[in-house]
């Protein structure tokens, strides 16, 4: 006789990615798996993690495992965050309402993006769990002002702002596909950003909105003008550096993020696992350190919490999950994730987070 329950084909974040691809425009899948240029960041952000082996410890009680942790004051039961991610209506039809329920279901703190294709005020509607904005400083000072003004309002509890992205990484695939968004969807926190962005005849539409919008020429300086706009904490996102990291603390901020943007940005920057446990160490505890780019197993996030982050976001997982399943596959991809780190976590001694040390982790021989 036939089993007649579902085999379980979406157990992975690949198997989410391959399930994403099949339902997906070719326009919209290259627009979220691409990384800059040739993509060597792209491939090192996994293979760093590969080259990684976990020293487990044997024969300790891991009978009952604490994954919790706390982030700029939110107790969230495992340290993986949503990263922020643009167009998620691109993915699914709910987007960004359906990811940040799924965040919310599980206990885990959402980051919208600017270039939501959902206003940050439906999505502070939608659903009760922590919430943070990323933010793009525009050359319009005023509505960088505003929106910073509303994600406050509305109840984002931080703010995240990206730092990498004076211009944008080039795409090669974006640019090659004309990358626009489809009738209907919009960037929703920026009104008049579909008239202000002329498509170009050809290359990105992305592209030629952060050439025009973006203000290049923003400095540690604005760092101060920004944290005197708000009460929310500050977080720094696309550090990669111990110097800047330490910059960051001397500008107000609460937090980094050791990101090179999911690889989007400059190819050859380093992976962001192996720029994590510098930075971890000159701040030495002084602010929160968050780390993204290339989480795909549970395995992973134990890599990065033995090196030094507090806990890791991820972005291209979330848009997988989302494109295959809606609201129900972001909620699978990030539960997956967590039961494969309480995995890890038994099978290599450690019943804390805390208890994740650096001397778990070596570097692979060169075979
Ligand atoms: C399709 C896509 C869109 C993104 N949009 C933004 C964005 O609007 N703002 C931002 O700060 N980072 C953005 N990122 C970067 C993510 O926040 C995050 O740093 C990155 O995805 C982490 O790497 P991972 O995809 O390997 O998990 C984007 C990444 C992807 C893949």
């Amino acid at each position: 006789m036939q089993d007649p329950r579902p085999a379980p084909s979406l157990l992975t974040v690949d198997d989410f990615e391959r399930a994403a691809r099949a339902r997906l425009s070719k326009m919209a899948y290259d627009y979220y798996r691409s990384g800059a240029d040739e993509g060597r960041t792209l491939r090192e952000n996994r293979r760093a993690f590969r080259r990684l082996e976990i020293h487990y410890r044997v024969l300790v009680d891991v009978a009952e495992r604490d994954m919790s942790t706390t982030v700029l004051g939110t107790r969230v039961p495992f340290p993986i965050l949503v990263a922020p991610t643009a167009y998620q209506r691109l993915a699914h039809p709910d987007g960004e309402i359906a990811s940040s329920r799924a965040a919310s279901e599980l206990g885990t703190i959402f980051t919208l993006s600017t270039l939501s294709t959902t206003s940050l005020e439906a999505v502070a509607g939608a659903s009760p769990g922590p919430k943070w904005f990323q933010l793009y400083v525009h050359k319009d000072r005023g509505l960088t002002r505003a929106l910073v003004e509303r994600a406050e309002s509305s109840g984002y509890r931080a703010l995240m702002l990206t730092v990498d992205t004076p211009v944008l990484g080039r795409r090669i695939a974006d640019v090659r596909n004309g990358f626009a968004l489809p009738e209907g969807l919009v960037m929703a926190n920026l009104a008049d950003a579909a008239t202000a962005a002329p498509a170009e005849e050809r290359g990105s539409l992305l592209a030629s909105y952060v050439a025009t919008r973006h203000d290049a020429s923003l400095t540690w300086r604005d760092v101060g003008w920004l944290a005197s706009l708000t009460r929310l904490p500050l977080l720094l996102k696309g550090i990669v550096r111990p110097d800047d990291a330490l910059r960051a603390l001397e500008a107000g901020a609460a937090g980094v993020v050791v990101s090179n943007h999911g690889a989007r940005q400059l190819d050859g920057a380093p992976a962001t696992i192996e720029a994590l446990p510098a930075i971890a160490d000159a701040v030495a505890g002084r602010c929160l350190v968050l780390m993204d780019g290339g989480i795909r197993w549970g395995t992973d996030v134990l890599k990065a919490i033995a090196l030094g982050a507090r806990a890791v976001l991820i972005g291209r997982p979330v848009l997988w999950g989302l494109a295959a399943l809606g609201g129900e596959g972001v909620a699978r991809v990030l539960a997956g994730l967590r039961d494969e780190l309480s995995i890890a976590m038994a099978l290599a001694g450690c019943p804390t987070l805390a208890s994740i040390d650096r001397d778990l982790i070596r570097r692979a021989h060169a075979r």
